[in-house]
């Protein structure tokens, strides 16, 4: 599985760190596209301050599936960005295709961060005992992501 003659990692911590990489990887990619998803539907009062604030957490959520992806790679495992595999692997609920209010696209964004957020967590739970760098990564990208869940939510009050 690793391709590299020199290893970060002892084989069998690699294999469990770069398979729970790849399911944020997966979780991360599609958070971006759902996300751009909504900046394209939104409609309503608060249009323009929605639309505005989805790009910016979309930039943050690649930004983050870029890191990850490096992450894998660094430790020598091939990440899997492809399509039919975020389709298959992704943990987040399908948004439906059609316009919806900023009301309501705060509550499905939010949704979709908590789901991350969840995962993200879970992973950083399991890396605590075989990569503090890996772990390290995705506790700075989950404090990020956090914070753009507050400022989503906070908008449904
Ligand atoms: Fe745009």
């Amino acid at each position: 599985m690793t391709e590299f003659k020199r290893q970060v990692l002892p084989e069998e911590k690699n294999a469990q760190v770069a398979e729970t990489l790849q399911d944020r990887l997966v979780d991360l990619i599609d958070l971006a596209l759902q996300l751009k998803q909504a900046h394209w539907c939104v409609v309503g009062n608060n249009f323009r301050a929605v639309h505005l604030q989805l790009d910016e957490i979309i930039n943050d959520v690649r930004l983050g599936s870029d890191e990850v992806a490096e992450r894998m790679s660094t430790l020598g495992v091939a990440p899997d960005g492809r399509a039919i595999q975020v389709a298959e692997g992704t943990s987040l609920a399908l948004m439906d295709k059609e316009f919806a209010s900023a009301a309501s696209t705060v509550s499905l964004v939010a949704d979709r961060l908590q789901t991350t957020v969840r995962g993200l967590r879970e992973s950083i739970e399991l890396l605590g005992d075989l990569d503090p760098i890996s772990e390290d990564l995705l506790i700075s990208m989950t404090a990020g992501l956090e914070k753009h869940l507050w400022m989503v939510q906070s908008q449904e009050v």
